[in-house]
């Protein structure tokens, strides 16, 4: 049985001042008992107030990219290392914006995803297709040779070393989400892809969806067999309706909410 993990994105929003008010507000409506994993995916400079606003509570610290490098002259660049030191627990490697707008390779991912396992922190590598890619049913080739890169020499531990996030790229804040059952197609190719490099440890590995998701939808994508939580842009940037979605998960799991 895998623990769902229910991750927001912040993206480019949010100051440091504005991620602790978010917090405080976002605590009160969560159960410490909760059978998921929470996270929270800020900017860098967000990272360690509202870490410390988020101290000793079930919410996880997460950032949204870094340098696969352990030190070194990168000017304007953010180390694994430095991450650990701010107790991040997790980080976003490979999201569609990062592979799109500035560049990003499979091969960079798996070097960062390596670099996050070195200092302790699990990477949640993103994959998706975009809808060109669909259109010409290239979907299971893309991910799957996205997945095989990115995660080539990353390590899966006892299943809890990484976690992917399937993400259509035509699904991102578009309004427009996978249907559950598309979803699941893409998400149990990659639990067989997971166990062709893994063996059966990848029965542990969570594998998130990602794309549009909202309280709204959140249950019936999370009712499908292979999909372990989701990566959550937009509607994580609300105290209100990111509770209401981890409100929802936790339901799903199985589990009575406050
Ligand atoms: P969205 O973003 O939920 O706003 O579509 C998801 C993501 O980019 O991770």
């Amino acid at each position: 049985m895998r623990r769902p993990i229910l991750a927001g994105n912040w993206k480019m929003y949010k100051s440091a001042s504005e991620a602790q008010a978010f917090a405080e507000l976002l605590l009160p409506q969560i159960d410490s008992g909760l059978l998921v994993d929470i996270v929270i995916a800020a900017p860098f400079t967000a990272l360690d107030r509202l870490g410390r606003a988020l101290g000793g509570s079930v919410v996880s610290l997460a950032a949204q990219n870094l340098n696969a490098e352990p030190e070194g002259a990168f000017t304007g660049e953010i180390s694994a290392s430095m991450l650990s030191e701010l107790s991040c627990r997790y980080a976003i490697v490979g999201h569609s914006e990062r592979r799109a707008l500035y560049g990003e390779t499979s091969a960079d991912v798996s070097r960062k995803a390596k670099a996050l396992q070195r200092a302790g922190i699990r990477p949640i590598v993103c994959v998706g297709e975009s809808l060109e890619e669909r259109d010409q049913g290239l979907t299971l080739e893309i991910v799957g040779a996205a997945l095989e890169q990115s995660l080539s020499g990353v390590e899966a531990g006892d299943g809890s070393a990484l976690v992917v996030a399937y993400e259509p790229v035509w699904a991102i804040g578009t309004g427009r989400n996978a249907t559950p059952e598309i979803a699941q197609e893409v998400h149990a190719f990659i639990r067989e892809s997971l166990d062709k490099q893994f063996g059966a440890v990848a029965e542990s590995i969570r594998i998130q969806y990602g794309g549009s998701v909202n309280p709204a939808n959140a249950a019936s994508l999370m009712a499908q067999p292979d999909i372990d939580g989701a990566l959550v842009g937009g509607a994580s940037l609300e105290a209100d309706s990111f509770a209401a979605l981890i409100n929802f998960v936790a339901q799903s799991a199985g589990q009575e909410t406050p």
